[in-house]
């Protein structure tokens, strides 16, 4: 049996939703307080057990290699200055021991394709997909439970949350049969259905666990939504010969993809954070419960 030790992490997408703040930096490393999206999900996978973190990298090619870099000069400026919480908040950054892996995608043919991207470093194992601007709360991580579940069922999974009826048309939505709880047969998936054509409201969000057959899927479909390779349609082209199954994962999601998400999310993980949370909660109330005063 082949546990799961290898992520991608697509991050070559176009973030037309947050420029101009993505035009030079990939909306991966927009940070949620004081850490980047993909830092929360390198952490989630490396906390899953995942041990090579493979990074499909575009246009903005540089920031998220240098971020997980080694970065001497500044450590020994802040051991220099005395800044010794900084300097241990950097080297804690994540476990020794991951490989880090950067593939280029040179054009932002779409998700299907920046997966397929991963192929060469991939191989025929199976491995875990992350978007990390969908930023699951979650313990354990929704990683580590789809890893999980995936050494039991032996087979692709997909995370999916039940949306708004209106707002089918914004993901890949799954007919499904129960299985267990939390946990269907997909029957159909589609993606991004006008709300009379979804077969339901179960959306499909950021976290995958694959088997290294969705590449020849990959290799077979031809461009679909937005005249971009989608992972839905390879995932519905993989489903005619192997199961794959829909969880219901325990956690919750913010879309940072969306500004509102992305707000909400910075909101709630302030709320969280040792360091700013008494005096964030503190203005928050003196901004919305205080009676209202013009300056
Ligand atoms: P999105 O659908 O959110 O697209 O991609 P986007 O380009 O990032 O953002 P908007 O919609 O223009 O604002 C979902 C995920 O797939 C990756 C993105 O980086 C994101 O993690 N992606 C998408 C790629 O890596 N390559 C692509 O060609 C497309």
């Amino acid at each position: 049996m082949k546990r799961v030790t290898k992520a991608v992490f697509p991050a070559a997408g176009m973030g037309t939703r947050f420029l101009p703040a993505t035009k030079a930096n990939p909306k991966e490393m927009l940070p949620i307080v004081d850490k980047p999206l993909i830092q929360y999900a390198a952490e989630e996978a490396a906390a899953a057990g995942i041990t090579d973190l493979i990074f499909i990298i575009g246009r903005t090619k540089r920031a998220i290699a240098d971020h997980f870099d080694k970065a001497y000069e500044l450590e020994v400026e802040l051991e220099t200055r005395g800044k010794l919480r900084s300097l241990e908040a950097l080297r804690g950054m994540l476990p020794v021991n991951l490989s880090y892996i950067y593939i280029r995608q040179a054009e932002a043919l779409g998700l299907g394709h920046a997966v397929l991207c991963a192929q060469p470093a991939v191989n025929d194992e199976p491995f875990a997909v992350l978007l990390a601007d969908d930023l699951i709360d979650g313990a354990p991580g929704v990683t580590k439970q789809m890893c999980d579940l995936y050494n039991y069922y032996q087979c692709s999974l997909v995370g999916v949350q039940n949306i708004a009826p209106e707002e089918t048309a914004s993901y890949g939505i799954v007919a499904t049969e129960p299985l267990a709880e939390r946990i269907s047969r997909i029957t159909q998936i589609v993606e991004k259905p006008a709300p009379d054509k979804a077969p339901s409201t179960l959306g499909v969000v950021g976290r995958y666990v694959l088997t290294p057959r969705i590449f020849h899927h990959l290799n077979h479909i031809e461009r679909g939504s937005g005249n971009e390779l989608q992972l839905t349609d390879a995932i519905a082209s993989l489903l005619k010969e192997q199961q794959v199954l829909a969880y219901e994962f325990e956690g919750k999601r913010y879309d940072c993809g969306s500004k509102l998400g992305y707000l909400e999310a910075t909101v709630e993980y302030a709320l969280q954070h040792p360091e700013v949370r008494d005096d964030f909660e503190a203005y928050l109330k003196q901004r919305f419960c205080a009676p209202y005063k013009q300056d």
